[in-house]
């Protein structure tokens, strides 16, 4: 591989030649306190840094930068620190999904707009992940992700407690009456013990290991926990080697192609992964020349098993999982289906990574011949009432619910969904399918995590604790339960799953991946006649902008307008 020279290096341009702009570029460096000692002839690094006080899951990136900033600095690198929109899942409404587009633009123009020659995006809580690693592949300038890492282990009560699914768990549990309000509050005390992001397989260790297995970040930084010290040791390492990458020229769209994309679905399916990733990586791969569909999605499914023994669709948690050998084990368990001449940020191939790569307990990481379940984790569907896809994660729900038929029981939305589910009179059993709607991309808006409806009361008290439920919504990663999700094409856009009513019957197949409700073609067209579509949401603002660009599920999610590798000028500097 040939080595950048300096005058090569994208930087040049506001540094390297003697003009009236160059000299306002280097002026204003110095009025920063920086000599040309500090930044001439030398890589500018952007750290893209998604600290915010609004984001618990990034709190340690206000210093954690400066790990990486040390980094760039030994490496005879020139650090500029940018910060950029934080997507903290706790707090953002209507959903962080409508502004992971938005990120991915922040980032790409960011890096546009200044003299970068390589960038380490440091990101973690969900859609931050995808949305850095859209905006840089978009860019197409050398890449490193630096994830944010899992908090620790959360307790109660000698129980360990896990993010999301031991909330969405107890609260069932208090709504059967069965824990008490002190107990709860004991709860709220013990389950986020520390910085860093959700400890489960949730969206954001299911899209840090996609992106390991992708080649994005160094090996083993998926698992890796952010109270760690190896944390700190990491994020230097992140801002040591792009310095490298940079004078390598090695880019993203050498990393992340198809092959590599493969990697990453299999990586996910083996730990069954949060159904989000079908959706985030979809979109990533729109970004590049690489190509990934739902039905690749299935395909890759039936090769592999879930090996990743964590919850919510296992038993232990992120840190296990880093002490067990993390993600470098689980890939090793899977090597002969995966690509391994992909390269990868540290310049050598996935298979390279693994090479030594161990597993020190065989039930968090467990053997192809002891899986937790014997297919991937997740399965696509389709059917008249999903006729572009639909999602379902086999390993979180009752096995006895994977084929079931049922009579529907239909929520025109979330609001009518909250007023109705809990009364005693709703016409509902144990055997009905629950149905939601204006959940999707356009209806809700943003497509927000409300795909695991909850059980009505009355069959809470009756014991039941899963049903299948259909959206054309999203679910948390880190949530569980027989739910089909990302219906497409949605309701709000007139989809089957706008026409579905009360007492239809639904029945799921998931064997066969099928998902059909069973009425005629002609019921249909008529009913689909009569539709009426909602009015929009947003008159104007990054919401008009969303209404307008967003594609389906199946499709991403992206813009319209960002998809694709059409090159975008450099801009003029004059
Ligand atoms: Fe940030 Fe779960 S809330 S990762």
């Amino acid at each position: 591989m040939s080595r950048k020279k300096p005058e090569e290096l994208r930087s040049h341009r506001w540094y390297g030649v003697q003009d009236m702009r160059s000299f306002g570029h280097r002026s204003r460096t110095k009025q920063m306190g920086f000599d040309a000692e500090d930044y001439a002839g030398k890589p500018v690094i952007a750290i893209i840094n998604t600290f915010s006080d609004a984001n618990p899951c990034h709190h340690h990136f206000k210093s954690r930068v400066d790990d990486v900033k040390r980094g760039v600095l030994q490496a005879g690198g020139f650090p500029l620190e940018m910060p950029a929109m934080s997507l903290g899942e706790p707090f953002m409404k209507p959903t962080t999904m409508i502004y992971r587009n938005l990120l991915s633009i922040d980032v790409e123009e960011l890096l546009r707009a200044n003299p970068v020659d390589g960038v380490v995006l440091m990101g973690g809580c969900d859609k931050t992940v995808p949305a850095m690693l859209m905006g840089a592949a978009s860019m197409n300038i050398p890449a490193i992700f630096m994830p944010a890492g899992p908090m620790l282990r959360g307790h109660w009560h000698g129980k360990t407690l896990g993010s999301g699914s031991d909330v969405w768990k107890y609260w069932a549990e208090k709504r059967a009456g069965n824990i008490d309000d002190k107990a709860w509050g004991e709860i709220e005390d013990g389950i986020a013990r520390s910085f860093g992001t959700c400890m489960t397989m949730g969206t954001a260790s299911t899209m840090a290991s996609a992106a390991e297995a992708l080649g994005m970040t160094l090996p083993g930084a998926a698992a890796l926990p952010a109270a760690d010290s190896g944390h700190v040791r990491m994020a230097a390492a992140c801002g040591r080697r792009i310095v490298d990458m940079v004078w390598d020229d090695l880019k993203p769209s050498d990393i992340m192609t198809t092959a590599a994309f493969e990697n990453a679905v299999l990586a996910v399916l083996a730990i069954a992964g949060s159904t989000n990733s079908v959706i985030h990586l979809v979109a990533m791969a729109g970004r590049l020349d690489a190509k990934l569909d739902l039905d690749r999605f299935d395909a890759l499914s039936r090769k592999v098993p879930m090996l990743g023994n964590i919850r919510p669709s296992g038993k232990y948690l992120m840190e296990d999982f880093f002490y067990a050998g993390g993600l470098p084990g689980l890939l090793k368990r899977i090597e002969g289906d995966l690509n391994l001449n992909c390269v990868t940020v540290n310049g050598k191939t996935l298979g390279e990574n693994i090479k030594d790569a161990e597993v020190y307990d065989d039930d968090v990481i467990r053997k192809r011949d002891n899986p937790v379940k014997g297919e991937g984790g997740l399965a696509v569907l389709r059917g008249n009432l999903c006729p572009d896809g639909a999602v379902i994660k086999p390993p979180a729900a009752e096995p006895h619910l994977l084929v079931h038929r049922g009579p529907a029981c239909v929520f025109n939305n979330y609001d009518d969904m909250s007023a109705r589910i809990d009364d005693p009179n709703l016409n509902v059993t144990k055997d009905s399918v629950l149905v939601l709607r204006s959940a999707g991309p356009l209806g809700a808006p943003g497509m927000p995590e409300w795909g695991q409806l909850p059980i009505p009361k009355k069959l809470l008290q009756e014991g039941v604790r899963d049903m299948v439920r259909i959206s054309d919504a999203r679910m948390s990663g880190t949530s569980y339960g027989a739910c089909v999700l990302h219906v497409a094409p949605e309701s709000a856009l007139g989809g089957p799953l706008a026409l579905v009513r009360d007492g239809d019957i639904i029945s799921l197949d998931v064997p066969n991946r099928k998902l059909t409700v069973e009425i005629s073609d002609a019921e249909m067209a008529k009913r689909k006649a009569e539709w009426k579509a909602p009015k929009p949401h947003y008159p104007r603002g990054f919401g008009m902008i969303h209404l307008k660009h967003v594609t389906q599920a199946n499709e991403g999610c992206d813009f319209d307008f960002l998809r694709g590798t059409a090159p975008i000028p450099e801009p003029e500097i004059h």
